[in-house]
């Protein structure tokens, strides 16, 4: 009877497995499977689904872009903190500062999950240059309640702690209710946020002079990987900076140069 449980359960993680990688790109992880199916809720309130076997037969049918966006939130990894590998954040936005005067700095922040890592460099893009702000951050993210978190800048006592520092809390977040702090109204307006998938091309051709890809690639099978890469080349204006987190490697070619100028995990686009 455990031998049957146990290869139904093995089943359905092929299934799982194979829609994640179809719809995000990304490589499921098996520990995380009941998680997964757990985070498919919304996904079965919307079809109107009983089991999450009769959901993935309708997805497994085909999948409306909307409902990508609700299934992507129960199968990818959206773990994130402020200020993750913070010297990496710190370059990007001494970068952004030195473009040529006249030209608005314009940075993507891609796999943005909940927000923390655009509102990082939302913190040090004004605590360099005043409230004047003067850099574009565009942060986008799969995810549906990925990037509705991001809009609404709402996190926990928790995730707040979790690389922010008691001073920068105080100076940009507000409290809300007892357990939860929020992005002040300032903060939030210097960040766009829009729900996209990096295997549908670039959100804007040409168009950011830095572009931000961390801890998204390295879980994709080969295949998305090359297929994302070329979303992100696309989006970046020639010169312009791909950064990847810390010891994520990305397949060579594609216009990018590794160009040991800004430091690691940093990439230029041939001009
Ligand atoms: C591990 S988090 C990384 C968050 C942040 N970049 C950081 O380094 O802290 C990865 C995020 O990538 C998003 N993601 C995964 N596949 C994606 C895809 N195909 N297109 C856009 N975002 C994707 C996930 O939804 C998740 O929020």
């Amino acid at each position: 009877m455990q031998g049957l449980s146990k290869t139904v359960a093995g089943a359905r993680f092929e299934r799982l497995s194979r829609l994640a990688e179809r719809l995000t790109g990304q490589h499921l992880d098996s520990r995380k499977t009941f998680l997964a199916e757990v985070r498919l809720k919304p996904a079965m309130a919307m079809l109107g689904s009983e089991t999450v076997d009769d959901l993935l037969e309708r997805l497994e049918q085909g999948v409306s872009s909307n409902l990508v966006s609700y299934v992507a939130d129960a199968l990818t990894n959206g773990e994130t903190w402020f200020f993750r590998e913070r010297q990496a954040l710190q370059t990007v936005i001494d970068h952004a500062l030195k473009t040529e005067a006249g030209h608005t700095p314009r940075i993507w922040c891609t796999g943005a999950a909940s927000g923390q890592e655009s509102y990082s460099l939302a913190i040090l893009s004004e605590e360099m240059r005043g409230e004047a702000g003067g850099i574009e951050i565009l942060a986008t993210d799969i995810g549906h309640r990925a990037t509705r978190r991001a809009e609404a800048g709402i996190y926990t006592h928790f995730e707040i702690q979790k690389g922010l520092s008691a001073a920068r809390m105080l100076a940009h977040f507000e409290r809300v209710g007892d357990r939860n702090w929020q992005a002040c109204e300032r903060l939030r307006d210097r960040l766009a946020v829009r729900q996209h998938n990096l295997l549908d091309g670039p959100v804007r051709k040409e168009a950011f002079d830095i572009v931000l890809a961390r801890h998204v690639l390295s879980d994709m099978s080969d295949r998305c990987r090359v297929t994302a890469l070329q979303s992100l080349v696309r989006g970046l204006r020639p010169g312009g900076w791909l950064l990847t987190g810390a010891g994520e490697a990305i397949p060579g070619g594609h216009g990018l140069i590794r160009d040991g100028g800004l430091g690691p995990g940093f990439y230029r686009k041939q001009a």
